[in-house]
């Protein structure tokens, strides 16, 4: 995997087809020589692909095709070329119950269809006031990747969202985020022996904090839910992030 930072873009349950229109004829990628990957709702997914940038989903099944009405199976998706999907979101974890051990399913599948998982990781503000951050981050680890071979491992890519600062704008101090990454990448090479992954930070970023985050050293990208989907804020930020 290469070092460029990656920055992806969650666009959760947002925009409607003009929007999505509008959006896509004021988004010049051309001119951004970085790693982006959109993640849409699942229905505009057509018209975001064959741009210049990447396509995610926000989410996958945990099983192998079959009757599950309403799910999204990892083999659909690969075969219209997607290539990576958000796994284990919190508002996921939250709203639809999802477990860490449908999680590593679903990590799991998505690898066997050679989709890069990114995969959500973060504290609630009660546990970052009690300042078990690292604990949690740890825990929540070790039971989402158990199980996974080296290559499977070697695939994933971290997303550290503190749950208090997703959609609040309200964002941690750099050193703050800078020991949560340093941890998670010190954790996935003692727990796992995996060297290599990119990890992300999310959670409230925006053409405002850009620069000030753009400081932390041993940050790989961002993961960005609202400012994603609006194109100034966007090309706000991909200017502003350095390669
Ligand atoms: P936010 O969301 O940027 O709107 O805070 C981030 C996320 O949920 O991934």
């Amino acid at each position: 995997m290469d070092k460029n930072k990656l920055i992806v873009g969650n666009m959760k349950m947002y925009m409607n087809t003009f929007d999505v229109k509008t959006y896509l004829q004021n988004f010049h990628s051309k001119q951004i020589n970085k790693q982006v990957v959109l993640c849409p709702t699942d229905i505009f997914i057509p018209y975001f692909l064959g741009n210049d940038f990447s396509v995610g989903v926000q989410n996958i099944a945990s099983t192998n095709l079959g009757a599950y009405t309403g799910e999204l199976g990892a083999e659909q998706v690969a075969t219209i070329g997607i290539k990576y999907t958000i796994l284990g979101h919190s508002e996921r974890r939250m709203y639809f119950n999802e477990t860490s051990e449908e999680i590593n399913k679903k990590i799991k599948q998505a690898i066997k269809h050679h989709i890069t998982p990114i995969v959500c990781i973060g504290e609630t503000l009660e546990e970052y006031e009690k300042k078990i951050t690292l604990d949690v981050l740890r825990t929540q680890l070790s039971s989402c990747l158990t199980n996974l071979t080296d290559i499977e491992l070697s695939n994933i890519i971290i997303a550290y969202e503190p749950i208090w600062a997703i959609g609040t704008g309200i964002v941690p101090t750099n050193s703050e985020i800078e020991s949560a990454i340093l941890e998670i990448k010190t954790m996935l090479k003692k727990l796992f022996n995996s060297f290599d992954n990119k990890v992300l930070y999310g959670g409230s970023v925006s053409s405002n904090n850009i620069h000030e985050l753009e400081q932390i050293k041993n940050l790989d990208g961002y993961l960005i839910g609202s400012a994603s989907t609006k194109v100034d804020e966007m090309l706000k930020i991909l200017e502003v992030v350095s390669i």
